[in-house]
């Protein structure tokens, strides 16, 4: 059912906790099952130094959100916005199809985090959306 990759960020996952004072902060809901993630980035000349994350979730959560952690570091903002869950499911090898809501929780996460930088920062960058505007589709 699950990829040996989805395995092995489920039960050895990466960038788990917390950052202090993070440059950018995200906190979600899952609407069909109730968990919850939170994110957490150190973004310094625009470039992603850092990331963690918690999660209050299923395993496809916590799997998604460890890739999604591995897979921003160290990219620049604008490509941090490009890091959809598809993208993450990908690196994962797939996802079951009951379980692809659980990565937009990482996706989502990830860009409220980003959202945070930009708001706390005065900065705009193209395709980045409100937490309340992604969480619409
Ligand atoms: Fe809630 Fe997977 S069942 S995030």
């Amino acid at each position: 059912m699950y990829t040996a990759k989805v395995m092995d960020h489920f039960s050895n996952p990466r960038n788990v906790g917390e950052i202090l004072n993070a440059d950018g902060v995200g906190m979600v809901g899952n609407a069909k099952c109730g968990d919850i993630m939170k994110m957490h980035l150190k973004i310094e000349n625009d470039i992603v130094l850092d990331a963690k994350f918690k999660t209050f979730g299923c395993g496809a959560a916590v799997a998604t959100s460890s890739a999604a952690t591995e897979m921003v570091i160290g990219k620049t903002v604008e490509e941090a916005i490009k890091i959809s869950n598809k993208a993450v499911m990908d690196a994962l090898g797939g996802l079951p199809p009951e379980k692809v809501h659980c990565s937009c929780l990482a996706e989502e996460a990830l860009h409220a985090a980003l959202w945070d930088y930009a708001v706390k920062n005065g900065k705009y960058y193209e395709g980045l959306k409100s937490p309340e505007e992604h969480s619409e589709h």
